[in-house]
C-alpha cells in the first residue's frame, strides 16, 4: 500500500472544510487542511455569517434608539452613529472566531497547509510549491459571489460592491441600490437602511426570496415596506453606470420590468450586487483527476459525499443542496465519519434556513407550494400578534405556518416570521427529524410566555383548535 502524508487533507478551512478536518482529527486520522486565505473559517467567519450578524445586531441596537422602539418602553435617548465603532466590533468578532478556529487546529493536531492548494492526481496536491499526498482529499472549496455580467464589482471603495464590500463600508450610503431581492440583499440592505441610507431593492422575479414559502415571501415584502424599503419586484437591471460627481462617485442603474416596459434610472452612491453565489472550482486542478462538473459548476457526490474520483470527497457549498454554513459544517461531520468507516448521514429535507433580518425568517421541510404538489395536507396558522410575549415585546409582525399530510399528519414544513424565528425553527427541524406529527407538537409543553408557543398553537391549528386565536 502506498504511503501517505496523511491519512485525510482537506482544501478549504470553512465552516465545511474545518469541522470535516477537525473531526477527522477527533477519529484519530492524521489530518491536514489546506487554506489559502490568511485567517480561517471560510466566507463564514470572514466576510459572510458573522460580520453580517455583527453589523445586523448592532444596527438594530441603533435603530431601536433611532426610530422610538426603546421610548415606546420609557427609555428615552438620543443615539450618535459612531461607525468606525461598530465596523471595529465586526472586525473583533472575525479575529475572535476565525482564532478559535486556529486553536481548534492546534489542539486537534490538524495542520494547516498555507495556500493554495492543486490537485496533480487524485491523491496529491501540491500547496505552496510543495506537493503534499493523502489517502482521501476531501474538497471544501466553497462559493463566491456570482457576478452580474457588464457590471464590475470594485470593493476597494468603489461604488458597485459584492457583500464583502458591503460590510466594509466606511460611510453610510446615502441612496443604496440593491440588485437581488435574496438573503445578501435583504439583510445587508436592512443594516444600511438602519444606519440611514434610502435602499431600493430591484428583484428579477415578482417575489423576494426564492425557494422561501409562498405565503412567508408575501408578507416579508410587506414587512420590508413598512420598514421603508423601496421594493421593485419583477424588475430587471439592464445596465450600471458609474461617473464622477462633485469629486465623489455615484452611480445609475437602469432598471426597466422584466417583462418588458419602459426603463427607468435609479441613482445610488453603493450598488450592492447580490444575486447569488457560485462554487469555487477553478483552478483547483480539477481536470488532473477527471472529475466533472454538473450543469452548474458542481461538483456531484453520492450519498456519503464520495465523488466519482476513488479518495476525493466533496461537501459544503460546492456540492449541490442550500449554500448554508450548517449545512456544510454538518456534511464536513458526515465525510471525516464515512471516510473513518463510520456511518456519516445528513438528512437534506430537514435543513433549516434562516434571513436575519428583523422580524427573522425562517423555514424548514417544505413549502406550502411544494407540499401541495406532494398530496393533501393541513396547515395550521398563528399570528405572532397573538403571541403574548411578541405583543408584550412591541413585536407584533409576522406569523408561524405548519403544514403537515393531511393523512399521516406528519410535519412536512415549518415556516416562521418572528424576532426570534431563527432560534423557534430548531424546535421544528427536531421534530420534523424525529417524524413529529402536528399533534405531538401541539401536546409538548412549551415555556410561556415564550414566542415558541405560537409553533405550538399553529401546530393546534392543523386541526383546528389553537387557544389564543
Ligand atoms: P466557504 O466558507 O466558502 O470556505 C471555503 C474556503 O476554501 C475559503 O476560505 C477559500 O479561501 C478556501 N479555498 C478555496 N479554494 C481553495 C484552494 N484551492 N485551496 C485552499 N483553499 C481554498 N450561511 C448561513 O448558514 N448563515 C448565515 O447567516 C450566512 N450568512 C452569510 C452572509 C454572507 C454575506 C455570505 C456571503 C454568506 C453567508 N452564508 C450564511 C453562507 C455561508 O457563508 C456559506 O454557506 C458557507 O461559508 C459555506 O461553507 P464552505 O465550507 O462550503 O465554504
Ligand atoms: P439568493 O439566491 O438568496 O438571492 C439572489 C436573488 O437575486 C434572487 O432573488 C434572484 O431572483 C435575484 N436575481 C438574480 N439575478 C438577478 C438580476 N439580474 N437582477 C435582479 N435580481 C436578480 O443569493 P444571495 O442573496 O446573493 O445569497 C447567496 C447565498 O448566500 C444564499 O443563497 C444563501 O445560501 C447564502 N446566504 C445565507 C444567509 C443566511 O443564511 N442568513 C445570509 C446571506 C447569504
Amino acid at each position: 500500500m502506498a504511503d501517505y502524508d496523511y491519512d485525510v487533507l482537506v482544501i478549504g478551512a470553512g465552516p465545511g472544510g474545518y469541522v470535516a478536518a477537525i473531526r477527522a482529527a477527533q477519529l484519530g486520522l492524521k489530518t491536514a487542511c489546506a487554506e489559502g486565505r490568511e485567517t480561517l473559517g471560510g466566507t463564514c467567519l470572514n466576510v459572510g455569517c458573522i460580520p453580517s450578524k455583527a453589523l445586523l445586531h448592532a444596527s438594530e441596537y441603533f435603530e431601536a434608539a433611532k426610530g422610538g422602539a426603546m421610548a415606546a418602553m420609557g427609555i428615552k435617548v438620543t443615539p450618535e452613529l459612531d461607525l468606525p465603532t461598530m465596523q471595529g466590533q465586526r472586525l473583533d468578532a472575525i479575529k475572535g472566531l476565525t482564532g478559535g478556529i486556529e486553536f481548534l487546529f492546534k489542539k486537534n493536531k490538524v495542520d494547516w497547509l498555507k495556500g493554495y492548494a492543486q490537485f496533480k492526481d487524485a491523491h496529491s496536491v501540491e500547496v505552496a510549491g510543495k506537493t503534499v499526498t493523502a489517502k482521501n482529499i476531501v474538497i471544501a472549496t466553497g462559493s463566491s459571489v456570482t457576478p452580474l455580467p457588464g457590471v464590475e464589482i470594485d470593493n476597494e471603495g468603489g461604488v458597485v460592491v459584492d457583500s464583502t464590500g458591503a460590510l466594509e463600508l466606511a460611510s453610510v450610503p446615502k441612496k443604496m441600490v440593491v440588485i437581488g431581492g435574496g438573503v445578501i440583499g435583504l439583510e445587508l440592505g436592512s443594516v444600511w437602511r438602519r444606519l440611514g441610507a434610502e435602499v431600493t431593492v430591484v428583484e428579477f422575479l415578482d417575489q423576494l426570496l426564492p425557494g422561501m414559502d409562498g405565503d412567508v415571501r408575501k408578507e416579508a415584502a410587506k414587512i420590508f415596506k413598512k420598514q421603508g424599503m423601496a421594493l421593485k419586484l419583477g424588475t430587471k437591471v439592464t445596465g450600471v453606470t458609474v461617473a464622477e460627481v462633485n469629486g465623489g462617485k455615484s452611480a445609475k442603474v437602469t432598471v426597466e420590468p422584466a417583462k418588458g416596459g419602459d426603463a427607468e434610472v435609479i441613482e445610488a452612491d453603493v450598488v450592492l450586487v447580490s444575486i447569488g453565489r457560485r462554487p469555487n472550482t477553478e483552478g483547483l486542478g480539477l481536470g488532473n483527476i477527471g472529475l466533472e462538473l454538473n450543469a452548474r459548476a458542481q461538483i456531484e457526490t453520492d450519498h456519503d459525499f464520495a465523488t466519482k474520483v476513488d479518495g476525493v470527497w466533496a461537501i459544503g457549498d460546492v456540492i449541490p443542496g442550500p449554500m448554508l454554513a450548517h449545512k456544510a459544517e454538518d456534511e464536513g461531520i458526515a465525510v471525516a465519519e464515512n471516510i473513518a468507516g463510520l456511518t456519516g448521514i445528513v438528512n437534506h429535507d430537514v435543513i433549516p434556513g434562516v434571513v436575519y433580518t428583523q422580524p427573522e425568517i425562517a423555514g424548514v421541510g417544505l413549502t406550502e407550494e411544494a407540499a401541495k404538489e406532494r398530496g393533501a395536507i393541513k396547515v395550521g396558522k398563528f399570528p405572532m400578534l397573538a403571541n403574548s410575549r411578541a405583543k408584550t415585546n412591541h413585536e407584533p409582525d409576522g406569523f408561524v405556518k405548519v403544514i403537515a399530510d393531511a393523512e399521516t399528519d406528519r410535519v412536512l414544513g415549518v415556516w416562521c416570521i418572528a424576532s426570534v424565528a431563527g432560534t423557534m425553527i430548531a424546535q421544528a427541524a427536531q421534530a420534523m427529524e424525529f417524524g413529529a406529527t402536528s399533534e405531538d407538537i401541539a401536546y409538548t409543553c412549551h415555556a410561556h410566555p415564550t414566542h415558541s408557543e405560537a409553533i405550538k398553537e399553529a401546530a393546534m391549528a392543523v386541526t383546528g383548535k389553537p387557544i389564543h386565536m
